[in-house]
């Protein structure tokens, strides 16, 4: 199998599955127009995304990593009318057009971007007595992904679903070298989910328009005390 067809398949089902959204599709195109980077999850993920925050019946979903919105805007698509989103995004242009995307997507009521480092805004998310959340999807600076994990788990409750994006990176996830952070923040984030007793886990391996990959899906099934 090559690039190209893992290209031409995911294509194939998004034509197929995704019927055009001009929410969406604007998000894509603002975001490609001021430059950011094309590291969006893709349309089939990001309905992925969306039904299993349906499945969650989620009310309250926390991202950290936004980009431009597009993941956000998937997610906040599942949320019913009173439902809130947060997601975390350390870099004020990434942040400014997500702002712009998801208020264009009229969920500026119900989505809200927090411009900081997610190790800052998310002590700031605790003290303010944000949460917990039903859904939190982990797709920002990897080598921080053991740090996300525990916030995660303070901010979630039994019951509540942990995704994390690129879990896998093209098997780099096998290196045990220690040469790539991002490499190391996934493994590290890999034995906090397999000691943690009050967790439930798999990963799942992608591919696609965007290569060689995969998500963790982590589900509270103990008690979480504070
Ligand atoms: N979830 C998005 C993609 C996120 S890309 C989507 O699929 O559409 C990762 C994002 O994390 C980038 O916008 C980057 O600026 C942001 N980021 C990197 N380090 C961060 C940090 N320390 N805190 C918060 N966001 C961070
Ligand atoms: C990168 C980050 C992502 O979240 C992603 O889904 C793909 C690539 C990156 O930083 O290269
Ligand atoms: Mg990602």
């Amino acid at each position: 199998m090559t690039q190209e067809q893992w290209t031409a398949v995911d294509r194939y089902f998004a034509d197929l599955l995704v019927p055009p959204d001009p929410a969406l599709d604007a998000a894509l195109q603002h975001s490609a127009e001021a430059g950011l980077p094309l590291i969006h999850v893709s349309p089939i993920q990001g309905k992925l995304l969306m039904l299993l925050a349906m499945i969650q019946r989620a009310r309250t979903i926390l991202e950290i990593g936004t980009l431009g919105g597009y993941s956000t805007i998937w997610l906040a698509k599942a949320l019913p009318r009173d439902g809130h989103l947060i997601t975390l995004e350390a870099d004020p242009k990434h942040a400014e057009v997500a702002r712009t995307n998801l208020a264009r997507a009229g969920l500026n009521g119900r989505a809200e971007v927090r411009i900081g480092k997610a190790l800052d805004t998310l002590p700031q998310l605790a003290s303010e007595g944000r949460g917990p959340f039903d859904l939190i999807f982990i797709d920002a600076d990897k080598p921080n992904n053991p740090h996300y994990f525990a916030w995660a788990l303070k901010l979630a409750h039994r019951g509540s679903l942990i995704i994390v994006d690129n879990v896998v990176r093209d098997g780099g996830v096998l290196d045990t070298s220690g040469a790539d952070p991002g490499v190391e923040g996934v493994r590290r984030l890999n034995d906090l989910i397999a000691a943690d007793p009050r967790v439930s886990a798999t990963a799942i391996q992608t591919v696609g328009s965007k290569g060689y990959d995969g998500f963790a899906l982590i589900v509270v099934t103990g008690e979480l005390t504070p």
